[in-house]
């Protein structure tokens, strides 16, 4: 199923007879394989009389050699599959299994993509990128304060390099235009943080994504604010690029050495917002942040800090 999908990935019109020459099947075999390509990739194929069978639009698939290629990018091994669960669960199972850090797991189509705070985050098939990358901390605690937020710069460097304008994050690290959001982080992590553990980290940029029913929230996607299709490969090596040149300055100098510019890139600084933990909802005008990563909130004129995977922020007056 998948040498068809390859073969149709240009986008161009093929003949249902070509396409079962190229496969050593018959016309009626072929057209079987491109139902179920339908059906379990999601996939829009258009049929027309006399021409055959087109995809809706031109797929550029992720490959591990090309994005390995780019010569200014880090030499992490880079692992790719079809169709998997989540990224994240994948570099966890692998890192169980053996495998040496640092690597990157990428997919295809994630069938469990993992979102913060149980949430799923929605994972078509070659549309975006599902990327995590796993590393080894051996420093303790301050190896990880702040760290998620770190990935948020690296992210935006990344989708700058592609030309998207007024990016910016919301804490702790979201990726959003305006409201609307464009990448998600999720750290997930095993071991002892104080000691020796594994961290992935997890990313999930929307790309060439144009529609979707499946989100519950404001998105967008590369495609959508530049109004070109994007090279998944590119922008993965750009990501591991400055991915490694922020760990670096992270690992170097603690997230300290990262705050003010965390902090410029913040849409939200100054903002009155309410944070929301549980049942609890706290209002507030944000400060910024503080050396370990905290969201800086004056609460009725007291400053207070706010950190933990489960906090979620809104705004207080959302227009
Ligand atoms: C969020 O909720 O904002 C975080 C979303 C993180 C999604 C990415 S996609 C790649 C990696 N694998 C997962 O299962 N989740 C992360």
């Amino acid at each position: 199923m998948l040498t068809l999908l390859k073969l149709l990935k240009d986008g161009r019109f093929h003949s249902g007879e070509a396409l079962g020459a190229a496969l050593g099947i018959s016309r009626s075999a072929v057209w079987k394989q491109l139902q179920q390509l339908q059906a379990e990739l999601d996939l829009t194929i258009h049929k027309v009389r006399g021409r055959g069978y087109q995809l809706a639009h031109p797929l550029l698939l992720l490959d591990a050699d090309e994005i390995r290629s780019d010569v200014r990018s880090p030499a992490w091994p880079v692992h790719v599959f079809e169709c998997i669960d989540s990224t994240n669960a994948k570099a966890l199972e692998m890192v169980g299994a053996g495998e040496q850090a640092p690597f990157v797991v990428l997919a295809e189509k994630q069938s469990a993509g993992r979102g913060r705070r149980g949430r799923v985050w929605s994972s078509p098939y070659a549309d975006n990128v599902y990327y995590s990358l796993l590393l080894r901390i051996e420093g303790g605690m301050r190896q990880l304060e702040g760290l998620s937020l770190v990935v948020g710069l690296a992210v935006l460097d990344a989708l700058s390099e592609q030309g998207v304008k007024g990016a910016g994050l919301k804490w702790p690290n979201d990726v959003l235009v305006g409201s609307r959001k464009l990448a998600g982080i999720l750290l997930e992590l095993v071991g002892d943080p104080a000691d020796v553990c594994h961290v992935v980290l997890g990313i999930g940029i929307n790309v060439n994504m144009r529609t979707s029913a499946a989100i519950d929230q404001q998105w967008t996607s590369l495609w959508l604010e530049t109004g070109e299709q994007h090279d998944r490969n590119r922008l993965v090596s750009s990501l591991n690029r400055h991915l490694e040149a922020y760990l670096h300055q992270h690992a170097a100098g603690g997230f300290s050495a990262l705050q003010a510019q965390w902090e410029q890139r913040h849409l939200w600084q100054g903002k009155n917002v309410v944070l929301i933990a549980g049942n609890q909802h706290i209002e507030g005008q944000v400060l910024g942040v503080d050396r370990q990563g905290a969201l800086r909130l004056s609460v009725g004129g007291v400053e207070k800090s706010f950190n933990g995977g489960e906090l979620s922020l809104r705004l207080a007056n959302p227009r």
